[in-house]
């Protein structure tokens, strides 16, 4: 019997770039708990063989939905094909993301756009497009949840350049405080989990002399795993997690405390 505290069996949840990382984890995690859970890739094919897989595998259902969040009228449309399939949504993980390889002396317009594009503008506007079918959802008792994946990096100024993508993470935070303000009384909470270094395709580009500074400052002196991801968002998402409200949440190993 499952301890109703942490129960989330039944609900709904989109979460952006579902097809690789944490995003990934956390898909599955919801899927393994009866949640109907919406994933998005940029190709059709790849994001719904991955539903797939995940609804053969786990309890739940899960759905693919191609979308580019890079591009400004993606949001309007995601959500339009979302509401064409659900009257509510209980939970949205802003998580799709993208970083940029250049330093300094190298980042392009291009680069600066994609990034704030996918990590800020398309989450805003998603959390916009949605708001009818969370507030659907949404109760006094059973608030609807927004969860925006933001980073440590936009905690702390790492030795290594990440400009548009630290500015980037910095401002899903704020605008995680922001919205908080706002959807109160809609009942709707609003958090970001910042995490620390996760197994991703964005940290498998980094070098080993990034991954090897970062793994030496963090206390518990490991990466996170998709249990650490998962069991956070069940918590955000679920009757234990209803009254957290507003917070960025540091999901580093201690990390950020440490510096
Ligand atoms: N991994 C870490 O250590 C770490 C640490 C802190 C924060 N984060 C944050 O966690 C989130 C997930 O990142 P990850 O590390 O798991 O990276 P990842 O493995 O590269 O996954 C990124 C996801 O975002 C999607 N995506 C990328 N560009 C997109 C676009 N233009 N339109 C739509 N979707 C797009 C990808 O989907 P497709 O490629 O299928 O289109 C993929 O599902 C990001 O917000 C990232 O900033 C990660």
């Amino acid at each position: 019997m499952p301890d109703p505290l942490f129960s989330i069996d039944g609900k709904v949840a989109l979460v952006t770039g579902g097809t690789s990382g944490i995003g990934q984890m956390i898909a599955r995690g919801l899927v393994r708990r009866g949640v109907k859970t919406y994933i998005t890739g940029r190709d059709a094919e790849t994001t719904g063989a991955l539903a797939e897989t995940f609804s053969t595998e786990e309890k739940g259902t899960c759905l693919g939905m191609a979308a580019d969040l890079s591009r400004a009228d993606e949001p309007e449309r995601l959500a339009a094909e979302l509401a064409g399939r659900e009257e509510r949504l209980h939970i949205l993980v802003n998580n799709a993301g993208a970083g940029e390889a250049a330093s300094l002396p190298d980042v392009s317009v291009k680069d600066w756009d994609t990034v704030m594009d996918v990590n800020l503008k398309a989450p805003f506007f998603l959390v916009q497009k949605l708001l009818p079918l969370l507030k659907k959802a949404s109760s006094a008792e059973d608030p609807a949840r927004i969860i925006n994946i933001g980073s440590i990096g936009g905690l702390h100024i790492p030795n290594w350049d990440a400009f548009p993508y630290g500015a980037s993470k910095a401002a899903i935070h704020h605008l995680t405080r922001a919205l908080t303000k706002r959807l109160g009384d809609s009942h709707i909470t609003v958090n970001a989990i910042a995490p620390g270094p996760f197994p991703s395709r964005l940290t498998d580009t980094s070098s080993d002399a990034v991954k090897q500074s970062v793994r030496t400052y963090i206390p518990l002196g490991r990466a996170g795993e998709p249990e650490d991801i998962e069991g956070l968002v069940v918590f955000l998402s679920a009757r234990a997690g209803a009254f957290v409200n507003g917070c960025t949440i540091p999901l580093d190993g201690g990390y950020i405390a440490a510096l």
